[in-house]
């Protein structure tokens, strides 16, 4: 998509769509929507007064060849009340936009920076909420005109954001970093959206391997006797049940620059259930086709590193996803069986629905060796998550504090929420096994934490945080900003990591 910047006059603008951000309130009466309002002789009030536009959230007002507008389309989005107005209003505009003009034919859109939100932060955002407004439903239906190559590709083809004075360079670069972002969690709720017969661990890590390519990150893919070889007990563990040979995903980025690329490295990892039965301790029928989006996590270290190649921050990024299906085959891991990590550690499986620690063990006992400066792990890892934070915030937990706020600061810049759950050592008896070093499901409720209990028993003493995203990478229903299905959640906050000066804080 080509992103451009324009400081013309919105009203004189010649193009096909001009989109207009209006608070509702006080805020509607301000700048810009006044003189629209004048010079389309005071529709906009009227329609304030009869409730039937007045700048809430989600709302939006589409005119044709407006009166005393050169643009051709006039598209009005409601932003809600402006004091509560954030980055994240921005990203909706965005949304909005790409959105309600999808089905008009535009090829290029323009759209307003609302006043006193032109920061880089701003810029960043409405562009990523461009790119994120489209949703893929129907992406498999056949017949005219619906074989969609890229479902959440939107129609429009250009973005023009306008703005008061010349774009600086701030601006610039945090446009670009929108639109890889963007399409970095476009390619992300893709590999979520594909359904679970068509996205097999192999074919997300070819996947994995074609889209890294485009960016100069390097792959390799660990299959059968290279995953023995290494001890990677857990994810062969896993996997037996089905007829799907496992892999392993290792993404390297390395700076060009000998220094930075001397530096010990940020790890990313991500877990790949390709499709979660639960295994021998099988899932309800309810709902069970959401579980194609287990390997959500995975999706989106696969994304952040697609964009982490693209944006070259200074500093090495490894990106690492266990990829497996969770099925009962006449092979698969019963409760009570004991296997054996590739740390060496050994696992006492209770419940086999519990699978996502135990690759993430392996995973994680191998990103200890790459030596890094600070480990990430994100995973659709457990209901508790959703019982405790539901679908608003993910649930963040890790081994150092500092390094854990150092995610959620990431998180909250980027508009992604995230929020922490206690791992004080009075919860280690949870995973304490009788019969092995460890077990995979806990003796008490606190299910978020157990499983992150488990992972830190894989981590030794690097500075480690998990992010629990099962309540976020699904969204049931869409909204006037954005598709329903798969969110990408995750890519922001893992290129922002990714792009930080320094990891961690001083000490
Ligand atoms: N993939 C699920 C967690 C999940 C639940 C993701 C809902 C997205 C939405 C995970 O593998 C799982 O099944 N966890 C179990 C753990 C339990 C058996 C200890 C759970 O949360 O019920
Ligand atoms: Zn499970
Ligand atoms: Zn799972």
């Amino acid at each position: 998509m080509e992103i451009r910047f324009s400081d013309s006059d919105p009203l004189g603008l010649e193009c096909e769509a001009l989109v207009v951000g209006a608070f509702s309130g006080e805020g509607m009466e301000r700048d810009l929507v006044r003189r629209l309002d004048e010079v389309l002789d005071g529709l906009l009030s009227e329609r304030a007064e009869n409730g039937s536009f007045k700048g809430e959230e989600g709302s939006s007002l589409l005119l044709h060849r407006p009166a005393g507008v050169a643009a051709r389309r006039l598209l009005l989005a409601g932003l809600g009340e402006e004091e509560h107005a954030s980055d994240e209003s921005v990203r909706r505009l965005g949304g909005m936009a790409s959105r309600r003009l999808k089905d008009e034919g535009c090829s290029v859109v323009h759209v307003v920076l609302p006043r006193d939100r032109t920061a880089p932060g701003s810029v960043r955002a409405c562009v990523e909420g461009f790119l994120l407004g489209p949703g893929g439903l129907g992406a498999y239906k056949t017949g005219e005109g619906s074989a969609k190559e890229d479902p959440y590709r939107g129609p429009c083809e250009g973005l023009v954001l306008v703005l008061p004075g010349e774009a600086e360079e701030e601006q610039r670069e945090a446009a670009l970093e929108g639109e890889v972002a963007g399409e970095a969690m476009i390619l992300t709720r893709r590999l979520v959206n594909t359904p679970g017969n068509r996205m097999t661990p192999l074919v997300l890590g070819r996947e994995a391997r074609e889209a890294c390519r485009e960016t100069g990150v390097g792959t390799e893919i660990l299959t059968g006797g290279q995953l023995e070889e290494r001890g990677f007990g857990a994810l062969m563990a896993v996997s037996r049940g089905s007829s799907q040979p496992p892999c392993f995903i290792i993404m390297r980025y390395l700076p060009e620059d000998d220094g930075e690329a001397a530096r010990p490295p940020l790890v990313l990892v991500g877990k790949g259930i390709t499709f979660d039965t639960g295994g021998i301790s099988i899932k309800p029928n309810r709902g069970m086709e959401e579980m194609k989006a287990d390997m959500a996590g995975g999706a989106a270290v696969i994304g952040a590193m697609t964009a982490i190649g693209r944006l070259k921050p200074p500093r090495p990024v490894i990106g690492l996803v266990p990829a497996s299906e969770n099925m009962p085959g006449g092979a698969a891991l019963k409760p009570g069986d004991v296997i054996e990590s590739c740390s060496g550690k050994t696992i006492e499986v209770l419940n086999t629905d519990a699978e996502g620690r135990l690759i993430l063990a392996d995973a994680l006992a191998y990103a200890v060796e790459q030596d890094p400066e600070g480990i990430v792990d994100i995973a659709t890892l457990t209901g508790a998550c959703v019982v405790a934070l539901g679908r608003v915030y993910a649930g963040v937990m890790g081994s150092r504090q500092g390094w854990v706020d150092r995610v959620r600061e990431t998180a909250a810049e980027r508009g992604e929420k995230v929020w922490p759950l206690p791992m004080d050592r009075e919860y280690d008896s949870l995973v304490e096994s009788d019969i092995a070093d460890v077990r995979n499901t806990g003796k008490d409720q606190p299910g978020a934490i157990t499983a992150a209990k488990l992972l830190e028993m894989f981590v030794s003493d690097r500075p480690w945080a998990h992010m629990d995203i099962a309540g976020m990478a699904w969204r049931k229903e869409g909204s006037a900003w954005v598709g329903e299905g798969p969110t990408g959640f995750g890519v922001r906050t893992l290129v922002g990591l990714a792009l930080r000066e320094t990891l961690l804080p001083e000490g």
